[in-house]
């Protein structure tokens, strides 16, 4: 029998709630004809999708970042405020696409406050510079009577908007990037951003563009970014994208490996430059880009059917491995955003006539909506698997969190066996199962199972109750699932 021990007082710390964010790029049906669609009879009176809405409402994400990705590195901010009929149409060099401005800033505020998110946006360090940058914080967050200011009220915001989240650049690191900078060009760019920005608004929180991954000098790039301006680092974004591209599902699994390497990698790089430099307060990493996504990239002609990547079972267990690893890394990673929401590599699709929900939608919502406030230490064995260069790989992944108040435990575990079914004793030290167990399961037929217009429940969520006394209490995992056991103790 696999076996899960939980100390209810081992706690690793708080998490925040910001691994449950989003990423709204304008790239191809994601704005438009996903978050936004004037005249369907979808929308409401902004334009904005129902459907949409109350789909992205299940997933309660804290924060959603906005306009990209790789569009933020052309982008005015300019072009897509005022009036619509007065936006220029311009050519969108990232995804080669024409973008119309109709969707901008101010839309999309108001598209977060709808949602009661907290809207994160990128400034275009590409081919923008920092005037434009420091425009945009005035036009957003400021309260004087400043022509910005009031330019913002003029189209209808007498509120400053009170933008939170600033990150500077998107994957300056990678040569696709308009206006790729190299770990010094960035480091001086992002000081001298992050310097105006800050005299517009010292209470904004900044993000660094630290990495695309290993292959782009992350380690320079963020000793660079200490010396240069350590007192402008809030967070240091990282993104990666992960996929099944040797369709070998166990090697596959064993992404959990790949995520505990990366995150305890730049958590000890973020922890050596704070140790060398004396500096207290944290610095943290924000995964500001993160999916399954291998199959729609590059694989027709049409530049929007690429995107539009269709998931499957196995990949909705990748996605809850990734929360488990957040949420053992909870000290390190304070955000996280899944790249992307709706049609373009997202949890959502849509046609005109509705939505669907993709698999992996449901281990977001799972984790979203069962996680504690603190993250406990568990220790777990039993079962193990081989793949690719790994061999005893626990089956089960296992991540476990408190509320505040010390009576609600949430165990998560994906069982990444495809075929066992794997009994498991689970036991608390220090207190005891008080009664009631709500049980949430996501799985479905098959590993290769997807969802679709016409089959929208292949994957699903399955909700039960349970009873647990005393310091053990005995589950079975079901093959390819991933589950939540919220108890009370
Ligand atoms: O999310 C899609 C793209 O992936 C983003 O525009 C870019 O930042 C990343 O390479």
């Amino acid at each position: 029998m696999n076996q899960i021990k939980i100390d209810p007082e081992r706690q690793i710390g708080g998490i925040s709630r910001k691994i449950f964010g989003g990423f709204a790029e304008h790239l191809g049906r994601h704005i438009y004809g996903g978050i936004y669609e004037p005249g369907s009879p979808l929308a409401d009176e902004n334009g904005f999708r129902k459907d949409v809405l109350a789909a992205v409402r299940r997933l309660k994400m804290p924060v959603i970042r906005y306009p990209g990705g790789n569009f933020v590195s052309g982008y005015r901010w300019r072009d897509g405020v005022g009036p619509k009929a007065q936006r220029p149409a311009r050519v969108e060099l990232a995804w080669q696409d024409i973008e119309s401005n109709h969707f901008g800033t101010d839309e999309f505020v108001a598209w977060c406050r709808a949602l009661g998110t907290e809207p994160y946006l990128v400034v275009n360090a590409g081919d923008g510079d920092m005037r434009e940058a420091r425009d945009w914080v005035e036009y957003c967050n400021s309260a004087t009577d400043s022509a910005l200011a009031n330019m913002r009220r003029a189209n209808g915001f007498d509120a400053p908007h009170n933008v939170k989240y600033w990150g500077i650049g998107n994957e300056v690191d990678g040569e696709w990037q308009i206006g790729h900078k190299t770990p010094d060009e960035y480091a001086r760019t992002y000081k001298e951003f992050a310097k105006v920005m800050r005299w517009v608004d010292p209470s904004i929180k900044l993000i660094a563009a630290v990495s695309s991954g290993w292959g782009y000098q992350p380690v320079e790039r963020t000793q660079l970014l200490f010396e240069a301006a350590a007192d402008f680092l809030d967070y240091l974004s990282l993104h990666w994208y992960v996929g099944n591209h040797e369709d070998d599902y166990e090697k596959y699994m064993t992404l959990s490996e790949f995520f505990e390497a990366q995150l305890s990698a730049f958590e000890g790089l973020i922890a050596a430059m704070r140790q060398e430099m004396g500096i207290e307060r944290p610095i943290s990493i924000a995964l500001d880009e993160w999916n399954v996504w291998y199959r729609a990239r590059g694989n027709t002609s049409d530049e929007r059917n690429n995107l539009e990547e269709r998931y499957n079972l196995e990949d909705a267990l990748v996605v809850a491995m990734h929360f488990n690893a957040f949420i053992r890394h909870c000290r390190s990673v304070r955000m996280a955003n899944i790249a992307q929401i709706v049609n373009v590599i997202a949890p959502i699709f849509t046609n005109q006539e509705g939505l669907f929900l993709q698999t992996i939608f449901h281990p977001f919502e799972l984790y979203a909506s069962n996680c504690g406030d603190i993250a406990l230490d568990v220790f777990w064995k039993g079962d193990t698997f081989s793949g690719g260069d790994y061999t005893g790989i626990r089956t089960l992944d296992v991540s476990a969190t408190i509320d505040a108040g010390g009576k609600k435990l949430s165990l998560f575990v994906v069982n990444r066996s495809l075929i066992e079914t794997l009994e498991t004793r689970i036991s608390l030290a220090d207190a005891t199962f008080a009664g009631d167990v709500a049980v949430s399961v996501v799985n479905g037929p098959d590993i290769k199972a997807e969802n679709s217009f016409e089959q929208p429940e292949q994957v699903t969520l399955r909700e039960s109750r349970d009873r647990a006394a005393g310091k053990d209490y005995v589950h079975a995992f079901e093959p390819h699932s991933v589950t939540a056991l919220v108890f009370e103790i």
